[in-house]
């Protein structure tokens, strides 16, 4: 480990990148189970009720949020040298982003909602588009001036469980619809490379005193999604 990085941030971010993963490994077993996916009308539902919103935080959360932290580098850190590393994985994570977000709208196009990026009043209703406009400000972490504070609250968490959701409705997906299970998993597999930049931001730009924070942040995430998650089970199988 060089002297760049925080050793109780290295500690913080390996504890809970792997709660993260196993605990949202299992509430998307939990909630987004086939027999939940079956109540609410199978794959070409699971794509009408799921993907639209997908792709617009791919693109919305994937492009700004890595913007920002450009930002951030650019004031705080040291872009040309040092952390030339995370300016490049975060450029690599915009374009990812991007790519991900049209994928996800082809295959809603192909199951037959029309999504347009630049006229989204098209294809969400006002209710979900504010609630993604809401989750969306929350995610930039507006109150904190620093590349870290959104790292946790979106590589380091958010991303982690994109991958289980993506290879959850992949396997359900499968039989009926093979093209479009592949396309999931092939997003998920950029995924990784995105929480990898995330640890990078956090381990290089948190001072000791960060942590607490960052540990408030992730926390909020963390009932945040599983909320998410039951609210929509519950009102579909109870
Ligand atoms: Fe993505
Ligand atoms: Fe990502």
């Amino acid at each position: 480990m060089s002297d760049t990085q925080s050793q109780e941030a290295v500690t913080f971010l390996n504890e809970t990148t792997a709660e993260f993963r196993n605990e949202m490994g299992e509430l998307v077993q939990k909630y987004y189970s086939d027999e939940y996916f079956d109540e609410i009308g199978g794959p070409e539902a699971v794509v009408h009720q799921v993907v639209p919103d997908l792709a617009w935080r791919e693109w919305f959360n994937g492009a700004m949020i890595p913007a920002r932290q450009m930002h951030y580098v650019f004031e705080q850190g040291d872009p040309y040298y040092r952390d030339r590393d995370i300016i490049v994985g975060l450029s690599e994570q915009i374009r990812d982003e991007v790519k991900h977000a049209n994928t996800l709208a082809n295959i809603s196009r192909r199951f037959g909602v029309d999504m347009d990026f630049a006229q989204w009043d098209q294809w969400l209703d006002e209710d979900v588009a504010e609630a993604l406009v809401a989750q969306h400000q929350a995610a930039m972490a507006p109150e904190y001036e620093g590349p870290q504070y959104s790292a946790v609250g979106m590589q380091c968490s958010t991303e982690i469980i994109a991958v289980h959701t993506l290879h959850r409705m992949a396997n359900y997906m499968e039989s009926s619809y093979p093209n479009a299970a592949d396309q999931m998993r092939e997003i998920a597999n950029d995924e990784d490379d995105h929480v990898h930049v995330g640890r990078m931001i956090v381990e290089r730009f948190s001072t000791p005193e960060d942590i607490p924070v960052l540990r408030e942040i992730t926390e909020t995430k963390r009932e945040r999604i599983e909320n998410m998650l039951r609210t929509r089970y519950e009102r579909t199988m109870e």
